[in-house]
């Protein structure tokens, strides 16, 4: 096994020159509540939130307003997402408040007259813009369990950080340095996140403030009507998107029960479809109990080709047979029966790879740059709340709303834009997934709730990285209840991670010994390192109750508590 420190790392990123508001604390271990983010600043207005007697759905829509502003890369108020809310009773509620296609999407609006996809069509400007559908998933979210019962407060905040300005860590500044080129030519008029700033400066944005004071005065209806939305239309309207009016008006996030089932009885609770996890991590943790994963240890060459064969099965029935359930016929039924899994899979071998051009979906009668940001918070009360929200890509569409100063997602790109295309990430998809008006795209994010076998809360974790979520946070729960480790451990190991297509492993760069890569390729797996793979956010209630808070070290992400 790895030394991996089980020290409590705190890593003073003082990644700003002129400010220590952005010190970067990796782990927590608090008795109370704990928060954990992609970014400083939005953990600290969670926790606040919290000790202002909020609640952990409170703290969750402050951090997401938060979010829309110190963190733009994937914070939103244009975007969308799903939220798994464990209330300390055990009962469990999802919210899906994921993009839909606007009324005028059809099947082919990213394919040219022959019938081939248009480079960028579906990842760049406005064309690319699913209906936005965070505003109205936090006003559901207030409306049903805010403790505060606060709006204003909940909000203000991000106006604030908005309106006076924040500074931009050292991984943003850098960041919004590589996509400067980008955005200019996505947009015809200058952007606040192009504005020549000197480094070190704060970062302000006043036309988000003003957007966020109309959310804040009428909650969801100052975003989906009047100016915001008109800005919103006439953003669409300069540069070729879809969205209309009547498209923001009917938005709605909806309540969902989310996917539940058992592993070594633990009970999960994760996001159902459009979510690809209420499936897929089922699958997956069914097929890997019909074997001994901590036999072979750690990151043996045995675990990760076990590991590895079960996601290439797993994904080929979701590129196939997975796409929002309210246009398909999804056999639910048939893929998570133990019956078909036991038999998907007969033909694993512990000795070769199987290759994935000799697996296809299982029988019965996707391509997702990157950035999408999950945040996980327990409160004082022993609510829990996991919630993951995207542009899909990196800055979205890379368009920014003209009088609104936010950037829009480019969600549509979740969708099959044609079969067997990849998308973004990779990833193929068919006739499930395709593009049909008001539909929702299939995504893989998986914000999830573990309970021990007592019934009591356990872990609440979630992470970005498009089809690399599912299989980061199947790791890391399997790394505390197979491998045993604490959550600091589980959170920080590499990773690695398998789609089916393409036929390879993906491995962070640094984290595999050269035996065990060689070990994994005589057994005819192909390897391709990468930078990282994941941004796990998690909190794990010890046995003894003490709540550890982790924060992924791949970047700033930031823990704390109390
Ligand atoms: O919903 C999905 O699966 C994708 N839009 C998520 C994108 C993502 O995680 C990008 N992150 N790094």
């Amino acid at each position: 096994m790895k030394a991996i420190s089980f020290l409590l790392i705190i890593s003073f990123l003082f990644s700003c020159r002129t400010s220590t508001e952005s010190v970067s604390v990796k782990e927590v271990n608090v008795q109370n509540a704990a928060v954990v983010t992609a970014h400083p600043l939005a953990t600290e207005i969670g926790l606040q939130v919290i000790k202002d007697g909020g609640n952990a759905v409170d703290a969750a829509i402050a951090i997401q307003f938060a979010l829309a502003v110190c963190f733009p890369r994937a914070g939103n108020i244009a975007g969308g997402g799903f939220a798994i809310y464990r209330e300390r009773d055990g009962t469990g509620y999802a919210l899906d408040f994921r993009e839909m296609a606007p009324k005028a999407a059809s099947e082919d609006m990213y394919l040219d007259e022959e019938g081939n996809v248009v480079p960028d069509a579906s990842t760049r400007g406005a064309l690319a813009v699913g209906i936005p559908g965070t505003v109205h998933g936090m006003d559901q979210l207030f409306q049903r369990f805010s403790k505060l019962k606060d709006w204003n407060r909940l909000i203000q905040p991000a106006i604030d950080l908005a309106e006076k300005g924040f500074y931009l860590t050292e991984m943003q500044e850098d960041d919004l340095a590589e996509v400067q080129e980008s955005i200019k030519k996505i947009n015809k008029n200058e952007t606040p996140f192009t504005v020549q700033r000197n480094r070190g400066e704060k970062f302000v944005q006043k036309k988000l403030a003003q957007v966020l004071r109309a959310i804040q005065q009428e909650t969801r209806l100052g975003f989906y009507s009047g100016w915001v939305a008109d800005e919103f239309v006439k953003t669409m309207e300069n540069n070729g998107g879809v969205i209309s009016h009547l498209d923001l008006l009917h938005y709605k996030s909806i309540w969902r029960a989310p996917a539940e089932f058992y592993y070594k009885n633990h009970r999960m609770l994760t996001m159902p479809l459009p979510s690809s996890a209420g499936v897929v991590l089922p699958q997956m943790f069914e097929m890997v109990s019909q074997y001994n994963l901590p036999g072979g240890g750690f990151h043996s060459p045995t675990a990760i080709h076990l590991v590895t064969e079960v996601e290439r099965r797993v994904f080929a029935d979701r590129a196939m047979h997975l796409g929002d359930p309210r246009f398909n016929r999804v056999p639910l039924f048939n893929l998570m029966h133990r019956d078909y899994l036991l038999d998907r899979m007969k033909d694993f071998s512990r000795d070769k790879a199987t290759p994935s051009s000799e697996i296809r979906e299982g029988v019965f009668t996707d391509r997702e740059t990157m950035e999408t940001t999950h945040f996980s918070v327990v409160d004082d009360e022993g609510n829990a709340i996991a919630l993951t929200t995207t542009l899909n890509g990196a800055y979205g569409s890379h368009l920014v709303c003209e009088g609104g100063g936010y950037f829009l997602n480019n969600e549509m790109d979740d969708f099959s834009v044609k079969p067997g295309v990849p998308n973004l990430y990779g990833l193929v998809g068919g006739e499930a997934n395709k593009i049909q008006s008001g539909k929702r795209m299939l995504s893989s994010m998986s914000p999830t709730i573990v309970d021990y076998p007592n019934k009591s809360l356990k872990m609440v974790l979630g992470s970005p990285g498009g089809s690399t979520i599912l299989t980061s946070v199947f790791q890391v729960i399997t790394n505390v209840i197979d491998f045993k480790m604490g959550m600091h451990e589980a959170v920080q190991a590499p990773r690695f991670h398998h789609q089916w297509l393409p036929d390879q492993i993906i491995m962070e760069q640094g984290g595999f010994d050269a035996l065990t890569k060689k070990a994994l390729e005589e057994k005819g797996h192909s390897i391709r390192e990468v930078e990282s793979i994941g941004r796990v956010e998690a909190i794990l209630i010890e046995e003894d109750g003490t709540i550890t808070g982790v924060a992924d070290k791949r970047k700033d992400d930031h823990a704390a508590g109390f």
